[in-house]
């Protein structure tokens, strides 16, 4: 996305209870959540002023500081409160809200107890940039080096900004080697999720995606599914090998950014955006923001 570097623009960001300007919403290099991880946040789409799945992706900015050990210093109301308050204020209708906690400066140390919990929320434009027949094309995908982890090792249903450094790793080789994004695979070997989005296939008729139990089980996964079988589409999740790669029909990514969108191959296996995928691009166009499509 072309455009001022994002410490450059203009406007406001909510920090910590207060508005501040955009370029003075700094931290400190000794911050814990910079060294040691100790950051979550969450990724919200507004359409047409009205922000999508507001109280869900809330109530996971909540549960991802819960597990991480950190206090969220507002209560959920507060903070849906004020992600509303901020697309007024900087005057947004379609935009991306990026919501983000983490530990602070005050100990240096593996351990932080007494930190304080600092809170921002940051909100930009962010219209739909693809037309629906540009996307009909379909992404390019490599499958990853890197696998998402047991379980057992890391929280994996936190959206916890260490959790994102393997994901940094497979899009950027993916992206050197000409792809458009990489599909990693799990400790296990089984297909799990692209690095910022889940992922689905169909085969005669059905939809297929990987269990969400060692990944993030995305607020827009849930809603394709709930939509598909809205339409009588039956839905299977199930651990998925690599090589039944090759029997899919379609295949596209979910995610509050990518929204829905076709996959047209990933290393030697071809898909074709096909029905299902166009149905339930426009059944979500026309959960998430209804009006776009009626004034086409
Ligand atoms: C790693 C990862 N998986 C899946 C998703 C999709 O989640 P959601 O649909 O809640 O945006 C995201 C985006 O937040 C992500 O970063």
């Amino acid at each position: 996305m072309a455009g001022p570097a994002f410490d450059q623009r203009e406007g406001y960001i909510w920090y910590n209870g207060e508005y501040v300007d955009w370029k003075d919403a700094k931290l400190h290099v000794l911050s814990h959540g910079l060294h040691y991880g100790s950051t979550v946040f969450e990724g919200v789409r507004a359409y047409g002023g009205e922000i999508f799945k507001l109280k869900e992706h809330t109530d996971r900015l909540f549960r991802s500081a819960e597990t991480l050990g950190m206090k969220v210093p507002y209560t959920k109301e507060e903070l849906i409160e004020q992600q509303k308050d901020i697309l007024k204020k900087e005057g947004l209708t379609d935009a991306y809200l990026r919501p983000v906690i983490w530990r602070g400066s005050e100990l240096m140390g593996i351990s932080a107890q007494a930190n304080r919990i600092n809170v921002a929320i940051a909100a930009w434009d962010w219209p739909s940039y693809f037309k629906p027949e540009d996307r009909l094309k379909g992404l390019r995908l490599t499958v990853a080096e890197w696998c998402r982890p047991d379980p057992r090792t890391i929280p994996c249903h936190a959206k916890a900004a260490g959790l994102y450094m393997i994901c940094t790793l497979s899009k950027h080789k993916a992206e050197n080697d000409g792809f458009n994004d990489a599909m990693m695979l799990d400790f296990e070997g089984n297909i799990a999720e692209a690095t910022g989005a889940n992922i689905f296939f169909t085969k005669d008729g059905a939809l297929h995606t990987p269990v969400p139990d060692c990944f993030l089980d995305g607020i827009t996964r849930q809603t394709v599914v709930d939509l598909a079988r809205r339409r009588g589409i039956e839905v299977i999740e199930r651990k998925i090998r690599p090589e039944e790669m090759a029997d899919f029909d379609e295949c596209f990514l979910t995610g509050t950014a990518v929204e829905v969108t076709p996959v047209a191959s990933i290393d030697k296996y071809s898909f074709k955006p096909g029905a299902i995928t166009t149905q339930l691009m426009d059944d979500y166009t026309n959960e998430a923001h209804p009006h776009a499509l009626a004034a086409e």
